[in-house]
């Protein structure tokens, strides 16, 4: 691939737009396209280079549009093709990109595609979808499970075999053996990206081939890592041919100016794996990196995945840092239990480490997990290894203001979740609160842009403390105690340009480091 394309996600800040949660324009619950219009404003303040919106397209909703039933349309919650043409035009005068979320290992079962094949077994689209005979038992025809932990398969009494679905029964799986299941993903690759979006977020990236002899997955061992439900999955998942499809959508990727960025959620994938989507350059430019995303919050183990994703990356490969998304409890919760210390080190460390930087929304205020009492729930689905069914606490209604309902739909309205601690922690008090999570956020991403503008930053870790991680980014030295006691840094005489700890005055220069409890500090030479 050319050298000479603008590779800007490289330097890039991206957001999470959770977009049913994120701001409601008509007043119905729900937050929609014409909301995020209304925002852009605020991203521009902030200095977000890109939105990654979570599913846009027509949906049931049984997975919150996870589930789609039309690649080519718009939710009619959240607006119109026209409010989508217009948040790309919108965003694009602030230098702001807009990503879809491409949903291409399964379809809703109310896909005209899973409609037509449930109706024969010679019907047009039957091979779209992967079918198989009973086991002799008339059970399932193997032991694959879904993200629920139940078995994989459904039986469809109309035609007497078991369809596949990895996540709810509502969700088949696309059958990626069959060639017209490419054509029809590349269609609809090409009618998006024709239409002005950046790229694609790819839902389940590494999931779209099965073994197609649907062999059965092995039991893992016990403390196997990689064990989900107690089997590995190496047939039902992550396998060889999937590579194919990405070189191919890089190849309609690169006739875009920019290229157009593809972005995969490459799910529980090890780290040594992580580095084989991105091919030879010539597969996916971004892959989220999820054994950080899961690591514990000390210096010890981030270290030591950072070092390790960044020796799993082919040279030249950018690397994703994120730490929140919709289906994982936030940061300030998982990693931090609400203490807004720890949060605003979490977000210093996941600024300045080299390459792409995407902030799920809530992220900038330190935004905390909501409990979400079982009736309010609108969840369906139970993730692996999480201790707390429901994905909704960490997608509840974005903290605009203090008002009721958070400034994210009218004060008489009712939100479609409930709202969190908005009357502590909003946008409108941060905004002009230089000592907020908020303002910190912001500073960091100017200084990301202002200092590592330029590639991806070259990395190399520097002596410390067990509980201490310092390292260099590019021009930066960042110093970080993750601990209840201070600890001194020791390192050539730089000038300190932010900490976070508003107490601490930029401009010294020092060759000692006095770090307070949980400080994160980031000096230049
Ligand atoms: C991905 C999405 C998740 C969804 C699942 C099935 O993991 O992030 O929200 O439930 O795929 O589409």
């Amino acid at each position: 691939m050319s050298d000479r394309q603008p590779r800007w996600w490289q330097t890039a800040t991206l957001y999470q737009i959770y977009v049913r949660s994120w701001r409601d324009s008509d007043g119905d619950g729900y937050g929609d396209l014409a909301g995020v219009i209304q925002g852009l404003e605020y991203l521009s303040w902030l200095g977000v280079d890109a939105v990654w919106l979570s599913p846009t397209m027509p949906s049931p909703n049984d997975d919150w549009g996870y589930d789609v039933s039309d690649y080519y349309g718009v939710h009619p919650d959240l607006g119109s093709i026209q409010d989508l043409d217009r948040l790309i035009a919108e965003a694009a005068r602030r230098d702001i990109r807009v990503l879809l979320d491409l949903v291409p290992n399964h379809t809703s079962a109310s896909h005209p595609w899973f409609i037509d094949a449930c109706s024969s077994r010679d019907a047009a689209h039957r091979e779209f979808y992967v079918w198989a005979d009973p086991a002799e038992d008339g059970g399932p025809p193997n032991n694959w499970r879904d993200f629920n932990g139940e078995p994989a398969w459904t039986f469809d009494p109309a035609t007497g075999q078991y369809f596949l679905h990895k996540f709810l029964s509502s969700q088949p799986d696309l059958n990626w053996w069959h060639p017209g299941v490419h054509q029809a993903f590349e269609s609809v690759l090409r009618f998006w990206l024709d239409r002005g979006i950046a790229g694609v977020r790819i839902d389940v990236a590494e999931g779209l081939y099965h073994d197609r002899e649907l062999r059965d997955d092995p039991v893992a061992p016990s403390g196997d890592p990689r064990a989900e439900g107690g089997l590995i999955r190496m047939f039902s998942g992550n396998r060889p041919e999937v590579h194919h499809v990405y070189r191919d959508w890089r190849r309609i990727a690169e006739r875009y100016s920019p290229p157009a960025l593809l972005l995969g959620e490459t799910w529980m994938v090890p780290l040594q794996e992580l580095g084989a989507y991105y091919g030879r350059d010539d597969e996916l430019q971004l892959a989220f990196n999820f054994p950080f995303i899961l690591a514990d919050f000390s210096a010890r183990v981030l270290r030591s995945v950072v070092s390790d994703t960044l020796a799993a990356l082919p040279r030249g490969a950018c690397p994703i840092w994120a730490a929140s998304n919709h289906d994982l409890s936030r940061f300030p919760t998982r990693w931090c239990a609400g203490d807004d210390a720890k949060t605003r080190v979490a977000l210093a460390l996941l600024a300045t480490l080299p390459g792409a930087l995407m902030l799920y929304y809530g992220d900038e205020l330190g935004m905390v997990d909501v409990e979400v009492p079982a009736q309010l729930q609108r969840d369906k689905m139970a993730m692996p290894g999480q201790d707390a069914p429901s994905r909704d606490r960490a997608r509840t209604p974005m903290q605009w203001t203090a008002d009721t309902n958070a400034g994210f739909t009218n004060p008489g309205g009712r939100p479609w979740l409930p709202i969190g601690d908005a009357a502590i922690r909003n946008v409108a008090a941060q905004r002009d609160d230089p000592a907020s999570v908020l303002s910190l956020v912001r500073a960091l991403i100017a200084l990301r842009r202002r200092e590592l503008g330029d590639g991806v930053a070259g990395y190399e870790e520097l002596p410390s403390g067990t509980n201490q991680w310092v390292y260099r980014s590019g021009s930066l030295v960042v110093a970080a105690n993750l601990s209840d006691q201070a600890a001194a840094v020791e390192h050539a005489e730089r000038t300190v340009v932010l900490s976070t700890d508003t107490s601490r005055a930029a401009g010294g220069r020092a060759h000692t480091l006095e770090l307070g409890p949980w400080e994160a500090v980031i000096t230049r030479s």
